[in-house]
């Protein structure tokens, strides 16, 4: 091949090779538009997040029906932020000076008070116990700060 016939095959090769170029990109984003993540069905995420959420459900006691939930569960999730430590001035569980004047008025006096919240006491305890739950919490705390009250009936 002369010189010459090299020269004139120059914009040949180069025009071959600007559109191999051009080939091997569009491939590459017709690739990467192509692998897009597939979009999972609701139901798959959620029986995939599914055990997650049942453990914490369970550690927020909410896997028992409300009014079904005892008084320590109920004691626990709302009252002892305060009555275990006493903070906000309430009384402590199992501090029985604290607790003896307080036992005199009876569980329906104290569940009057704990229903409708009493000065730092916010009516009951910020929690969403019904009565009945509301009532054996009491009970549960009063019987530890030496009451001997009976836990009520569910009607
Ligand atoms: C934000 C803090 C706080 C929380 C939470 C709380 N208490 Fe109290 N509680 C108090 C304080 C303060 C008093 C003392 C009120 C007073 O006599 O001035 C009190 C007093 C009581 C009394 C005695 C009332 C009386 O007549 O002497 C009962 C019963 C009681 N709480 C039950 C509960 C129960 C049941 C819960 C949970 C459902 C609860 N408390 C949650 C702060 C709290």
């Amino acid at each position: 091949m002369t010189q010459e016939s090299k020269e004139s095959f120059r914009p040949f090769v180069m025009l071959i090779g600007g559109m191999v170029v051009l080939i091997a990109f569009a491939v590459m984003m017709a690739g990467l538009i192509g692998a897009k993540p597939k979009v999972e069905d609701e139901e798959a995420v959620n029986n995939r997040i599914a055990p997650v959420a049942k453990v914490e459900l369970a550690a927020a006691g909410a896997e028992v029906a409300a009014g079904d939930r005892s008084g320590e569960q109920i004691y626990q999730s709302a009252c002892m932020a305060c009555h275990e430590t006493g903070a906000a001035g309430a009384p402590k569980t199992g501090d029985k000076a604290a607790w003896g004047p307080r036992l005199g008025q009876g569980l329906a006096g104290l569940l009057k008070s704990a229903t409708n919240g009493k000065n730092a006491m916010p009516p009951k305890g910020g929690s969403d116990a019904n009565e009945i739950e509301l009532a054996r919490a009491i009970v549960f705390m009063a019987n530890k700060s030496g009451g001997s009250l009976k836990e009520p009936v569910a009607k």
